[in-house]
C-alpha cells in the first residue's frame, strides 16, 4: 500500500503580471504553470531545475508566501483554499521552511534563545505564559541540531555563529513547532563542502528520527541523488520528469533530465548511454514568452516535428515515474529496463 500523502498539489500556477510602466503594458510571467506533484509522509522529495525555473515560487506558494493564480495545495487531504482559523494554526505549525541564506532569515538583533521562542509562541506551538516549556524545549533543539553547549548558544545573536551553525539554528527553528513537512530552499548551497555533508547528514538524522519530509529544493543533482526518495525535474514553470530518484536518473526518459545529469558528476554504473556532457544550445527561454508545443523543443536534442506544435502529454511510464515528452514511452522502454525498478506508487489521499 502506498505510503500517506502529507501534501498534494493540483495543476498548480503563478503568473506574476510585469514590466508594467507608463508606456509599456504589463505583461504575464509564467512562473509555475500547472505542476502536479505530492510528498508523502517522511520521505524527500527534491525539485531540481536550472535557475529562474519556478522552484523557490513553488516553496513560496506552499509555505503560503505567494498565493496561487489556479490549481491547488492540499495537506493531510484538505484544500488550503477552504482552511479555518485553526486549519492555518495547524498548517503553520506543519509545514515550515529552512532557506538558503540563514543570515537575511534570522534576526540579526536577536538572541538565539528569542529567535527560537518566539517562533514556538507565534506558531502557538506553546503558549505564551509558560516560558520554562519554552526555554526546555529551546535546550532539546540545540541539542538535536548539535550546538552544545546550549546555554552558551542560545545567548548568542546570529552574527557570531558561523554559516553552518547559522543554518543548524535554522533548522532548530523549523523543528520548534514540531513540523511533518520542512520546505528546504537551497539549504547548504552556500556552504563550504565539509560544512554541506555536516547539515546534510544532521538533516537525514532528524528525518530518521522524527519521520518528516522534506521538499528539498536544489540545483546540486550529486546532492539530490544521495539524499532524495523522489525528484522533480522542473523546466520554464512546468513539471517535465518525477519519480522515484534513482530511476529517474538512471533511466533519463526525458531528454532535459537526460541533459542535466550528463553536467553533473554523478557516478553512472550505466556503460550503455553515452555519458558526453550534454551541451543545451540557447539559454532558457523567457518565461514570459513560453515556446508553443513542448516548451523544450527550442534546446532539444531529439525534438521531432510535432514537438514544435503539439504539447507533450505526462504519462506514467512506470508506477509513480512521469515525463512529458512525446517519446517518453519508447525511451523509457529502451532505458528504463535498466533502471532500478521503483517502489513508486500513486499517493493514498
Ligand atoms: N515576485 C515576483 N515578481 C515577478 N517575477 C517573479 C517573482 N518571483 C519570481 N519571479 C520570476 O519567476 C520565475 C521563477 O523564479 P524562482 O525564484 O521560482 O526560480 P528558481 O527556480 O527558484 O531559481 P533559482 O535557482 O535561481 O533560485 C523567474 O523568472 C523569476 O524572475
Ligand atoms: S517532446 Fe520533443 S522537444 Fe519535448 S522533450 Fe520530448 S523530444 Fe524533446
Ligand atoms: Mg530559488
Amino acid at each position: 500500500m502506498a505510503e500517506a500523502t502529507l501534501l498534494e498539489i493540483h495543476n498548480l500556477t503563478k503568473h506574476f503580471e510585469v514590466g508594467r510602466s507608463l508606456f509599456k503594458k504589463k505583461q504575464k510571467l509564467y512562473a509555475v504553470d500547472g505542476i502536479s506533484v505530492y510528498v508523502r509522509k517522511g520521505e524527500t522529495l527534491a525539485l531540481v531545475g536550472e535557475s529562474g525555473c519556478g522552484k523557490s515560487t513553488t516553496g513560496r506558494l506552499i509555505l503560503n508566501l505567494e498565493q496561487p493564480t489556479g490549481g491547488s495545495i492540499l495537506y493531510r487531504g484538505k484544500d488550503l483554499a477552504s482552511y479555518t482559523a485553526e486549519d492555518w494554526k495547524r498548517y503553520r505549525q506543519g509545514v515550515q521552511v529552512v532557506f538558503q541564506d540563514s543570515h537575511s532569515s534570522l534576526n540579526p538583533r536577536k538572541t538565539i534563545r528569542h529567535i527560537l521562542t518566539s517562533a514556538m509562541f507565534s506558531s502557538g506551538t506553546i503558549a505564551r505564559n509558560k516560558p520554562q516549556v519554552a526555554e526546555e524545549r529551546a535546550r532539546a533543539l540545540m541539542a538535536e541540531v548539535g550546538l552544545k553547549p546550549a546555554e552558551v548558544f542560545l545567548a548568542k545573536y546570529p552574527n557570531e555563529l558561523s554559516g553552518g551553525q547559522r543554518q543548524r539554528i535554522g533548522i532548530a527553528r523549523a523543528l520548534s513547532t514540531n513540523p511533518d513537512l520542512i520546505v528546504a530552499d537551497e539549504p547548504v548551497s552556500s556552504l563550504d563542502v565539509s560544512v554541506k555533508a555536516q547539515v546534510l547528514n544532521l538533516l537525514d538524522t532528524l528525518q530518521k528520527e522524527k519521520g518528516v519530509a522534506y521538499l528539498f529544493i536544489s540545483h546540486e543533482l550529486s546532492i539530490v541523488r544521495s539524499i532524495a526518495d523522489r525528484v522533480a525535474v522542473m523546466y520554464l514553470g512546468k513539471i517535465v520528469e518525477s519519480g522515484p530518484v534513482a530511476e529517474v536518473f538512471e533511466a533519463k526518459v526525458h531528454p532535459y533530465t537526460e541533459a542535466l545529469i550528463s553536467a553533473t558528476p554523478i557516478p553512472d554504473p550505466d556503460s550503455t548511454r553515452n555519458k558526453k556532457r550534454i551541451v543545451l544550445p540557447g539559454g532558457v527561454p523567457s518565461p514570459m514568452d513560453p515556446p508553443k508545443g513542448c516548451p523544450f523543443h527550442p534546446r532539444c536534442f531529439r525534438a521531432e516535428a510535432k514537438c514544435a506544435t503539439e504539447v507533450p502529454p505526462t504519462v506514467e511510464v512506470a508506477p509513480g515515474h512521469h515525463a512529458a515528452c512525446h517519446f517518453a514511452e519508447e525511451r523509457f522502454a529502451t532505458y528504463g529496463a535498466k533502471a532500478p525498478q521503483n517502489s513508486g506508487e500513486a499517493p493514498s489521499t
